[in-house]
């Protein structure tokens, strides 16, 4: 399973990228909206620059006429890694359509059903992103829905990748990988709690103190 990083923050970013297991980011207008002082295309080059792998930028536009204006400015910048992120809406469709059709890849964000999945798939979106953490706090299961968007698209061959995104803890990237999520997109704070072990530290811990007690003992 891949890894995205959740986040506009270069800093958080950075400290993924540092730990080599970064293939790729995604921002979205509030993750974007938190870096002010910054522009955006600014914000965009600088994550590019670091990762050189996909980054997906979302339009704000209304009209599938905006989204694809928006999406080729956005894709102009780096056509190599620029992702155009769209909200599923029927604007949406209609842009992603028209964007694939270009080679412009896309990603159908705020996917909360199996039908907004296959439809975005249908038009080609490279990636879908169903919401994990937003279905959970509906009092629904979300990882079933990546489990099942996962199992239809591949039944069908579409090439579309399924990003489990709006993940929230650990066990959700576990799930994640069980269901066959191809990405999962997560932010720094919850892959860091991903690295720790409380019986990691004190192996360690015990490790470090035995090995000094046999130094001291060989002397
Ligand atoms: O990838 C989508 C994500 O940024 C939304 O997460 O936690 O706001 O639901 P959250």
């Amino acid at each position: 399973m891949k890894i995205f990083v959740d986040t506009a923050n270069i800093e958080d970013i950075r400290k993924a990228y540092e730990l080599g297991i970064v293939d790729g980011v995604t921002t979205n207008p509030t993750l974007m909206s938190k870096e002010s002082g910054k522009s955006p295309q600014d914000i965009v080059m600088s994550i590019v620059d670091l990762v050189q792998g996909p980054v997906s930028v979302e339009v704000i536009g209304k009209t599938a006429e905006e989204m694809s204006k928006e999406a080729r400015k956005w894709f102009a910048m780096n056509p190599d890694y620029i992702v155009i992120k769209i909200p599923m809406c029927s604007e949406g469709l209609k842009a992603m359509r028209i964007l694939s059709e270009e080679g412009i890849p896309c990603n159908c964000t705020l996917i909360f059903s199996v039908n907004q999945g296959l439809l975005a798939a249908k038009v080609g979106a490279q990636y879908v992103s169903p919401f994990i953490g937003r279905i959970d706090d509906t009092g629904h299961d979300g990882m079933q829905l990546v489990e099942d968007l996962v199992d239809c698209l591949d039944y069908y061959e579409y090439d579309t990748e399924v990003i489990a995104a709006s993940v929230r803890h650990p066990l959700h990237v576990t799930q994640a990988a069980q269901a066959g999520a191809h990405i999962a997109t997560i932010p720094l704070s919850v892959i860091e709690k991903m690295i720790y072990h409380p019986l990691t530290e004190k192996g360690i811990q015990q490790f470090d103190n035995d090995w000094e007690k046999f130094i001291k003992a060989s002397k």
